[in-house]
């Protein structure tokens, strides 16, 4: 038995146990073919179930209408920082796309946007270091723009929006990334939500993109064939070779989560491991948090304490109890635990003590 290693790592993050076990169980013989799931075709019969049940499972997770499609793209979360505005910025005349800055993906979001409309950052918290939500006045939602774009949880800090605001014939398109499937959220107020796999869902580099059909007929003509929502619709995600292995690691997921309960029972154990590390760092000043409480998610937790130094140490002495990856990201620095929905309360539980311990000795 090796050593037991809890990572807390932002991403490519960990994966259910069961889910690990049955993908080495499987992997040299995928139902009986005597060959991979990673060596059969995208079109053989056998992958088009997996690609059809991981979507019909993530739409009864999500209890998604039927107008919405469910598309598995290349190029992770950032290429659709491009294929928003390709595909969407036709919805107004002036191509005008209304964006707010929470963070560093936030901020990526709308550069990453800025060639393909009238890119308008409409609220930000970057003055204050992305440790809140800014103020969103329903007045400052222009209802004749394209889209708003959201980023739902901040994946560097660990803040997140807790509800959703209304944004009237404004389609809402929220970033979930850091945070899909992690609570319960009414898919029907949003236009398009979107996520790379490698958090919640499966390995990294490729993305679930969640849209409603009336929005699929806004794509400019300059569109990449493969960064097109309709024409991926359309082929259900198989215009060309798909990452099949990626997506049949998130069918696994999906079944893993449906038997956990769904996403209001990973819900309520997702706010329960949270707690357990916020309460630790509310208790004194040894640790200190970096969102004020009011905008805190349970996805990422994010701290400091007094000194680079002592943070070195605690990272170091935390490596060798067997705590992987709690560095924060290195344009924020200090300590981050993410806590996806894979990772067990022991997991949490193991880093409680372990910081109990390190401030008992250095406090
Ligand atoms: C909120 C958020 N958006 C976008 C991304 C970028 O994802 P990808 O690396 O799949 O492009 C990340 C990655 O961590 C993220 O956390």
């Amino acid at each position: 038995m090796s050593k037991q290693v809890y990572n807390f790592g932002a991403g490519p993050a960990m994966l259910p146990v069961p889910v690990m076990e049955r993908i080495r169980d499987e992997f040299l013989d995928f139902q009986g073919m005597g060959i991979s799931i990673i060596e059969i075709s995208h079109r053989a019969k056998q992958f088009e179930k997996v690609l059809v049940d991981a979507q019909e499972r993530f739409r009864q997770l999500t209890n998604l209408p039927d107008n919405y499609k469910i598309l598995f793209v290349h190029g992770g979360a950032r290429m659709q920082f491009s294929a928003l505005p390709l595909n969407l910025a036709g919805r107004s005349a002036t191509k005008k796309c209304l964006y707010v800055e929470t963070g560093n993906f936030a901020k990526l979001a709308h550069k990453d946007a800025k060639p393909f409309g009238d890119i308008r950052v409409i609220a930000s918290s970057a003055a204050t270091n992305y440790d809140r939500i800014p103020v969103l006045d329903p007045s400052m939602i222009d209802q004749d723009a394209a889209y708003l774009h959201l980023t739902g949880n901040n994946t560097l800090y660990g803040s997140r929006w807790q509800t959703f605001p209304e944004t009237g014939a404004v389609p809402l398109i929220v970033d979930q990334t850091s945070e899909m499937l992690s609570r319960v959220l009414d898919f029907s107020k949003f236009g398009c939500v979107y996520a790379g796999l490698q958090k919640n869902l499966g390995p990294a580099g490729t993305a679930i993109v969640v849209i409603r059909e009336d929005l699929l007929e806004y794509a400019s003509p300059q569109t990449p064939t493969l960064l097109n929502y309709k024409v991926c619709a359309a082929d259900n995600s198989l215009t060309n070779t798909a990452n099949t292995f990626a997506i049949y690691v998130t069918g696994l997921v999906l079944e893993w989560l449906h038997e956990q309960g769904g996403v209001a029972a990973i819900e309520k154990v997702n706010e329960q491991k949270a707690q357990i590390l916020y309460k630790l760092i509310d208790s004194g000043d040894f640790y200190r948090g970096v969102i004020l409480p009011e905008f805190r998610g349970t996805m990422n937790v994010s701290f400091n304490l007094a000194t680079p130094e002592l943070e070195e140490k605690f990272l170091k002495e935390a490596g060798a109890a067997g705590l992987y990856a709690l560095k924060g990201h290195r344009s924020v620095g200090g300590i981050r635990a993410s806590i996806y929905n894979a990772m067990p309360l022991a997991g949490v539980e193991a880093l409680a003590g372990f910081m109990q311990e390190f401030q008992r000795k250095n406090g």
